[in-house]
């Protein structure tokens, strides 16, 4: 297999995947911090962070060296047993998470955390409906699908499953008229990812949290790409101080490894037996979130995401571009509105050694690794501004 080259990589997997993704042309075989090797040796900026996953970039040394350890000692630990690892996980989780979160279901991924928290919200009020926001994205299990709002993701998988509300994002009014006395929770990104990285009013969340409060629904708080200092805090909802009844956590949690999480304030119930997951908790993912939060916050990674972000779109503003409509970020979670559709510019940017994503159609995501130097910021911005400089095409 040495000597396949990348094209023979690619017919490979053409070959046997059942595959759901649009592929961009690239085999990658290694990574580093902030930087991502294809199968020709070529290197690029990874701005994308493998969906912004990789908080503390690829292959963090700490991150390698604790799932060395576990792999020695323990790979598999079923949920109906105590487990070493679990347990200072758990702790570390609950020292570190905004209000009163205090204990967390341990999944595999966001959208597992979602469907946890919708089950959680519903058995502890004995209510059904569940508000979430338009542009919303939560997932694509069908619960989570259920919750979020955009119809492209929904079509042709119904029915789904039924008592899922949407109101405009950042319309108080609008919210406060969906949540009743009849309502389980309120289901909200604090900054929405995938709908096009729009930021929440302070009013709007903290109204939805009041209104929770007032007719005893769960506030539930979605942070699986807002958490672990993405927004330049260690999770969102501190920026504004929220304090949610549930919190769902995933993505940058482990350093690159599957793992979600759904934390819960004392009140919030579910039975044992009633809920679970073979793999939840994973041993080894659960080493490497212990090893990714310790890095996190000994490098102060969410202040370093501040900083980086607000000097990245400080640079991408001063440029200018008149291809560019607006630019909306929170630390390095950052969104570039265009004027025209943004899958040309992502090739155009792969083409000049920059991994970047798209948040719907016409916004340009980045989601680069909290670890990323200056340099390679820089190598970003001069890639983006270069290609949003020349006139469309
Ligand atoms: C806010 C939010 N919630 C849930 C999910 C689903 O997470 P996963 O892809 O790990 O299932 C995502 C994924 O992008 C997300 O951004």
């Amino acid at each position: 297999m040495s000597e396949a080259t990348a094209s023979d990589y690619a017919a490979l997997q053409q070959q046997y995947e059942f595959d759901v993704y649009p592929k961009r042309d690239l085999v990658l075989v290694r990574g580093r911090g902030a930087t991502v090797w294809d199968s020709t040796g070529r290197q690029y900026i990874d701005a994308a962070g493998g969906y912004g996953v990789t908080s503390v970039g690829h292959c963090h040394p700490a991150v390698q060296a604790a799932l060395a350890r576990q792999s020695e000692r323990l790979l598999a630990c079923p949920g109906t047993m105590y487990c070493d690892v679990r347990a200072r996980l758990l702790e570390q989780l609950a020292q570190i998470a905004p209000g009163r979160l205090r204990r967390t279901y341990l999944c595999n991924s966001g959208t597992e955390a979602v469907e946890a928290a919708i089950k959680f919200a519903r058995f502890t009020t004995g209510r059904v409906p569940i508000v979430c926001a338009m542009r919303s994205f939560h997932g694509r299990t069908m619960g989570s699908l259920s919750a979020t709002h955009n119809p492209k993701y929904k079509e042709d998988f119904g029915p789904l499953v039924p008592g899922f509300v949407h109101v405009p994002y950042n319309n108080l009014a609008k919210l406060e008229a969906a949540i009743t006395e009849d309502t389980a929770g309120v289901l909200l990104e604090v900054v929405q990812g995938e709908g096009g990285v729009n930021p929440g009013d302070p009013a709007f969340l903290l109204g939805a949290q009041r209104r929770c409060r007032d007719v005893g629904a769960l506030f539930i708080v979605d942070e699986v790409q807002t958490g672990f200092g993405r927004t330049g805090r260690l999770f969102a909802s501190m920026h504004d101080e929220l304090d949610p009844d549930i919190m769902t956590l995933a993505k940058g949690i482990a350093g690159g490894l599957p793992l979600g999480a759904t934390m819960c304030a004392d009140g919030v119930e579910i039975p044992t037996g009633r809920h679970g997951s073979t793999f939840a908790g994973s041993p080894l993912s659960c080493a490497a979130a212990l090893a990714t939060i310790g890095v996190i916050l000994e490098e102060d990674l969410p202040a370093q995401a501040a900083a980086k972000g607000d000097a990245l779109v400080a640079r991408l503003a001063a440029a200018k571009l008149d291809r560019v409509r607006d630019i909306r970020h929170r630390g390095l979670m950052i969104g570039i509105q265009l004027k025209e559709k943004v899958t040309p510019i992502l090739l155009a940017l792969l083409e000049r050694g920059v991994i970047a994503l798209p948040a719907g159609s016409t916004v340009l995501r980045l989601l680069p690794p909290l670890v990323i130097g200056d340099e390679e910021l820089n190598t970003v911005a001069d890639a983006i501004i270069e290609e949003l400089s020349t006139p469309a095409s």
